[in-house]
């Protein structure tokens, strides 16, 4: 087991990577005030991995209650939510009972803004069981859910006690996916580790492959990266909103198809392409390390043009992103792969330009 640390004073706390650690409860145990906890999860995880986890905990004395939601990007939604607070309650959970995710990215979200709300805040533990929640989701206490007109618009920072990524878990997971993950794992690399890009670059058929050495490194350099990124700035003032490369263009994508339509990594590297062409229209990153980009992503098995929604229907549903201020967008670009910045210097020309240069035909 690896661990490395987000540094937040008080609020600080530990991430494992390993394999096992499922577990391992006594990583758990030694955490809670109370032995109590409500895990949640969803149809799919629940089988696979609920068992393992709970044995452990109740073998140590725990009192659980298991909040099994239905599966999908189309759940994460206030329905979804208000079931985990009539489970917490139908259960009595308390104040320090500790709400558990175990789960993809939504279950992370869904679970994470339900401990952030129920009693004005409970602990909360995350077991995120994607790459894609091993590598970014689970870590930052970025936690929330959807809305019809836009994404993750709902929400709260609600910081975990503890990430615990058992990359055993991975071996389950469908490819398609795996390839979603690789998407957020790519973006640390662009905006600001020009080493781990490379990297990719070089390993990026042994992550295909599931390679465990590989998948872990990967996993620990990107949570290296995200931990640095929340340390300095966790409410997004500034440095964090560089996190969503790609992915205001990425959440046109998922609110205009429908959620669950296209992933959340897909629609991200889609997104993607989209501000690495805006960022060469702004004379910021060369052609060839463009199309760079897009090989990239491309041996991931990853979309590099998005759906023809129009680009009135994109700029429609950018409009509605969390970065927008004053009326103005702004846009995570590149100055150059490994150099991120937040920028509101695109005109809506060059960005509607991008857009079309990067959707089907
Ligand atoms: P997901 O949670 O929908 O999980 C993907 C699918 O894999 C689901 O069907 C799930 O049931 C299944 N699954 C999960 N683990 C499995 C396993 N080990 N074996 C087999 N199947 C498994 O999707 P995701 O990609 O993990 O997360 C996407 C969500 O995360 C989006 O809602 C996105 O907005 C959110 N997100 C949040 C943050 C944040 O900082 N809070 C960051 C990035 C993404
Ligand atoms: N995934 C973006 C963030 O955590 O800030």
């Amino acid at each position: 087991m690896q661990t490395l640390n987000v540094w937040l004073d008080a609020r600080s706390y530990p991430i494992h990577v390993g394999a096992g650690l499922l577990g391992r409860s006594e990583l758990i145990l030694t955490l809670l005030k109370v032995p109590a906890v409500a895990i949640v999860s969803n149809q799919t995880i629940a089988p696979l991995y609920l068992s393992t986890l709970a044995d452990g905990l109740r073998a140590g004395g725990v009192r659980i209650a298991e909040i099994i939601l239905p599966d999908g990007e189309q759940h994460k939604n206030w329905q979804t939510l208000n079931h985990i607070y009539d489970a917490l309650l139908e259960n009595r959970c308390e104040r320090a009972t500790t709400v558990i995710a175990l789960g993809g990215g939504v279950i992370g979200d869904l679970a994470g803004f339900a401990a952030a709300t129920y009693q004005r805040g409970v602990p909360f533990i995350q077991i995120p069981t994607t790459l894609l929640a091993q590598v970014d989701s689970s870590v930052g206490g970025k936690t929330g859910i959807n809305h019809p007109l836009g994404k993750n618009m709902i929400g709260a920072f609600w910081q975990p006690r503890l990430v615990l990524a058992d990359t055993d878990t991975l071996k389950t997971l469908p490819d398609r996916e795996l390839r979603a993950g690789l998407a957020e794992v790519i973006k640390y690399g662009l905006i600001r580790d020009l080493p781990f890009f490379e990297w990719l670059e070089a390993n990026i058929e042994r992550l295909l492959a599931r390679d465990g050495d590989a998948l872990t490194y990967a996993i620990q350099r990107s949570c290296v990266n995200k931990a640095e990124v929340v340390a300095a700035d966790e409410r997004e003032a500034g440095e964090r909103a560089l996190l969503n490369l790609g992915h205001t263009f990425g959440h046109a994508i998922e609110a205009g198809l429908g959620y669950g339509e296209w992933l959340h990594g897909e629609a991200v590297a889609a997104g993607t392409q989209m501000a690495g062409e805006l960022s060469r229209r702004l004379g910021w990153l060369g052609s060839s390390d463009c199309a760079r980009v897009a090989g990239l992503f491309e041996r991931a098995g990853l979309p590099v043009r998005g759906p023809r929604l129009g680009a009135d229907r994109y700029l429609e549903l950018m409009a509605l992103d969390k970065k927008v201020s004053a009326g103005r967008l702004r846009l995570v670009l590149l100055k150059r792969i490994g150099l991120g910045v937040v920028s509101a210097e695109a005109g809506e020309s060059d960005i509607r330009a991008a857009i079309e240069a990067c959707c089907h035909d």
